[in-house]
């Protein structure tokens, strides 16, 4: 949650943070800021706006900063203080002398803002990042580092955070515990920032700051030291993937973009993991042994990662027949669960550091848990704080929508699920085979965009949505109506079908559209009589069918074909139909696709 990019060098300052924070503007875009020292280096010169970086880059435009070699910046999700010029980063401190930015939450600050208001600091904002300024101001006893190495002590929460001061120009301090922040390395300069693809037409070479880290920065050296100011050694790492992958690539949204990538996505883990001697999960660090020793899984995510993890209760039940929880994350850790060292808990999060899903695998951990993590981001904090890792390698995911790093997510689980089970058994064999066939279905159903654009607007009048589905569908509706929410704003509710008669029938009217996923399988009749049910009421029906299902025609209003697979794995084909759908009526409506309102990439606060 929230951006920070920040530059030393010898080039000019602003134009690398603007550029780095458009790359970042998926972790938050409600306010910006720029803070830099100018060429004098007496003055620190602050901009901020609200809204997008679009009004920085603005502001900036008619108010410049002038040249600079160094400076920090922020695009902010707002926690505390509403999303107001006052309250946008960077902030400086009472002397005017040093400026920080921050992503992450104070949970002390009240107190500590108390203590210096009697001390005779005032503050400008609402925010519980302007008292990291103050407290820097207050310990500051000539070194810079120090002081910010002080400050931290005091402070409770989750914080990466940028520093610069007039004090000591030619320096950048940067320190974290909890938020993620890189530190990338160039050619007589260098940068610090909150997520890669800000810096990677910069460099390759990065630092992964560590919890309880921080940096002191020139534009010719890097040195990491702990908070008790001893160095550490830290390790360089080359990145790799190509920086077409943080681009548009002529799609007109991330979010095309992404959904396009799934087939790739797939067929790359199937080349990847699937071999002639079996499933290949060598990151959770198991044994078949020990894998088979435990006696549950619980499954612990957020969002849409969650919806993944229902899918993989229903696939690894019905294989593996090995008891599965699936647990909100954000709910687990409060909830006295029921965990022990037979308990085997697998977090799923694309970033790797959404806040909730964290806190519960530390509290498995302290239950005695193994924790595996099912994640998108190498070397991401729950990642790092996991005894296993597998992950998905879907590429970055910029669209705040997450659409691949979904289907990668259930793949996986599919994996897990064929390992579990044996996958020598004739059942799971057959199963590996439909399995591998996916992405060409992927690619069948992007032929059919055009048709899926269609329903979606004729259909993207109605003021309210209800999503069905039954058995492993259940969580595809709950994640088809999490996709249309999020992104037109639309209200959509996903329900098991079977519950529909026990409260969300009393919604349906002329004026409601309903997606039904009716794919043929086990329970297609018991579908069929839901969408009787719906029709009986004047509700619009839009089916997701099988191709070749004629009956499903007479029943409901549009039909949405995909190919047909096992009924097991059509979670994963009926995956692509909703997030289109979910796409073309947000167009069609003028909302921002990329970066809704009200949203942000990873929620790095509980
Ligand atoms: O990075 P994570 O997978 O841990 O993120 C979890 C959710 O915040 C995320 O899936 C969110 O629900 C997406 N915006 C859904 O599209």
């Amino acid at each position: 949650m929230c951006g920070i990019i920040g530059y030393i060098g010898n080039s000019d300052a602003t134009p690398v943070l603007i550029d780095g924070l458009k790359k970042l503007e998926y972790r938050g875009y409600d306010s910006s800021g720029v803070g830099v020292i100018d060429s004098t280096k007496d003055r620190i010169i602050v901009r901020k706006s609200s809204g997008k970086i679009s009004n920085l880059e603005n502001l900036i435009r008619t108010k410049p900063v002038g040249k600079s070699s160094i400076g920090i910046s922020h695009t902010r999700w707002a926690t505390h203080g509403a999303p107001t010029t006052v309250n946008a980063h960077p902030h400086l401190d009472g002397s005017g002398k040093i400026v920080i930015v921050h992503n992450g939450i104070i949970e002390n600050y009240e107190t500590l803002k108390t203590a210096l208001k009697k001390q005779g600091h005032t503050f400008k904002s609402d925010t519980d990042t302007e008292i990291v300024s103050h407290l820097i101001e207050k310990y500051y006893k000539g070194n810079l580092r120090a002081a910010v190495g002080r400050a931290v002590r005091d402070l409770e929460g989750a914080f990466a955070l940028g520093v610069i001061s007039t004090h000591e120009p030619d320096k950048l301090i940067a320190a974290r515990i909890g938020s993620p922040l890189i530190i990338g390395l160039g050619k007589k300069e260098n940068f610090i920032a909150s997520d890669v693809p800000a810096i990677l037409d910069k460099t390759r070479k990065i630092i992964y700051l560590k919890d309880g880290e921080m940096a002191e920065i020139t534009k010719d050296k890097v040195d990491v030291f702990n908070f008790a100011g001893k160095k550490v050694n830290a390790k360089v790492h080359t990145i790799t993937f190509n920086i077409d992958a943080v681009k548009k690539q002529g799609y007109p949204h991330f979010m095309m973009k992404e959904m396009h990538e799934q087939a790739d996505v797939i067929q790359k883990m199937i080349k990847a993991r699937i071999g002639k001697t079996g499933i290949a999960l060598d990151g959770i660090g198991l044994t078949q042994k020990q894998l088979s020793s435990f006696k549950k899984i619980i499954i612990l995510a957020c969002g849409t990662a969650y919806h993944a993890g229902m899918v993989g209760k229903y696939v690894i039940e019905k294989l593996a027949k090995i008891p599965v929880s699936v647990d909100a994350a954000s709910e687990f850790r409060y909830r006295d669960p029921i965990v022990d060292r037979k308990t085997l808990v697998i977090a799923i999060s694309q970033s790797g550091e959404t806040a909730d899903t964290l806190a519960g695998v530390r509290e498995a951990k302290r239950r005695g848990a193994r924790v595996i993590t099912i994640c998108n981001v190498v070397g991401s904090s729950i990642v790092r704080e996991s005894d296993g890792v597998l992950y998905t390698h879907a590429g970055p995911e910029i669209s705040v929508a997450s659409t691949k790093a979904y289907t990668a997510q259930i793949a996986m689980l599919y994996l897990l699920a064929f390992k579990l089970a044996g996958p020598a058994k004739k059942e799971i064999k057959k199963l590996i085979s439909e399995f591998k066939k996916v992405p060409a279905l992927y690619k069948d159903i992007l032929k059919n965009k055009a048709e899926i654009a269609r329903v979606a607007k004729k259909n993207s009048h109605f003021g309210c949505f209800l999503f069905l589905g039954r058995n492993v569908n259940y969580p595809s509706a709950l994640e088809g109506a999490l996709k249309l929410k999020e992104i037109s704003y639309i209200p959509a509710e996903g329900y098991a079908a079977g519950e529909m008669k026990h409260g969300p029938i009393a919604l349906i009217d002329e004026y409601r559209a309903v997606v039904c996923v009716a794919v043929k399988s086990d329970v297609y009749e018991k579908m069929i009589s839901n969408i009787q049910e719906i029709r009986a009421r004047k509700g619009k029906i839009i089916a997701i069918a099988t191709k070749g299902d004629k009956e499903i025609d007479k029943h409901v209003n549009y039909v949405i074909h995909v190919p047909k697979t096992s009924d097991l794995l059509t979670p994963l084909v009926v995956a692509l139909p909703l997030q289109l759908f979910a796409y073309y009526v947000a167009v069609k409506l003028g909302c921002d696709v990329d970066q809704p309102r009200n949203l942000a990439k990873s929620v790095t606060v509980e």
